[in-house]
């Protein structure tokens, strides 16, 4: 993503930040923003909590970024930079407390394995909010706009859009995972968003 694009979605990411804080509660333990890109969401979300952060990327150039805006933003958090593809996880089996991806999902070459390592390395009970978009908290207004943008630089990039509603249904069955549903960020929106909530072991 250009450093254009960062500068305009700026403001999201500590909204995306809160409504994961709100809506999951997660706040100690192990979290891993994968395809972290600049950091963004990792970061925000390290602020309002004391989570252990992973910020996983395939790209070196992308985590040396991540690594240069953590270090800027002083964070207390513990602090770990993976240089790792998510169809293969670095990670043992129910190791995260939490897992956060935002906008990367649409650009791994296996959609299924990706999500299959994910919920892997979830502890039972963890947590998964994987896919993109603007968030619940990003006010109408804003969201219009930053659509427009967006959809006028994939096109031109000749980008065939992102899958949502029935088609990211279809890649959650494909996955067989259970316990995991579509969210969107607004009632009139297709579901872009996967929610994976492991189950508890009994
Ligand atoms: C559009 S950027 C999004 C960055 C960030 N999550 C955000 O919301 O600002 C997508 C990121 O996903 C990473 N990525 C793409 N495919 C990946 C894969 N298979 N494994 C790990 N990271 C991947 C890219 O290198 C890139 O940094």
């Amino acid at each position: 993503m250009s450093e254009s694009s960062y500068r305009n979605l700026m403001p999201v990411y500590p909204l995306i930040a809160q409504q994961i804080f709100d809506d999951y509660q997660v706040i100690n333990g192990k979290c891993i923003d994968i395809g972290t890109g600049s950091g963004y969401l990792g970061i925000e979300l390290a602020k309002i909590t004391s989570l252990e952060m992973y910020f996983l990327d395939f790209d070196s150039d992308a985590l040396h970024r991540a690594r240069k805006n953590v270090v800027e933003n002083e964070l207390s958090n513990v602090v770990h930079f993976v240089e790792a593809d998510v169809t293969s996880l670095p990670f043992a089996d129910n190791f995260a407390d939490l897992v956060i991806s935002r906008g990367s999902l649409w650009f791994w070459q296996d959609q299924v394995k990706g999500l299959q390592e994910i919920n892997r390395i979830l502890k039972p009970g963890g947590i998964a909010f994987v896919g993109g978009g603007l968030g619940r908290y990003t006010p109408h207004t804003m969201r219009k706009r930053l659509k427009g943008r967006r959809r006028e630089e994939l096109e031109k990039k000749g980008h065939k859009g992102f899958l949502k509603g029935v088609e990211l249904e279809e890649l959650v069955r494909k996955t067989g995972i259970a316990n995991c549903c579509l969210l969107s960020d607004a009632e009139n929106e297709p579901g872009h968003w996967i929610e994976i909530t492991k189950a508890k072991e009994s």
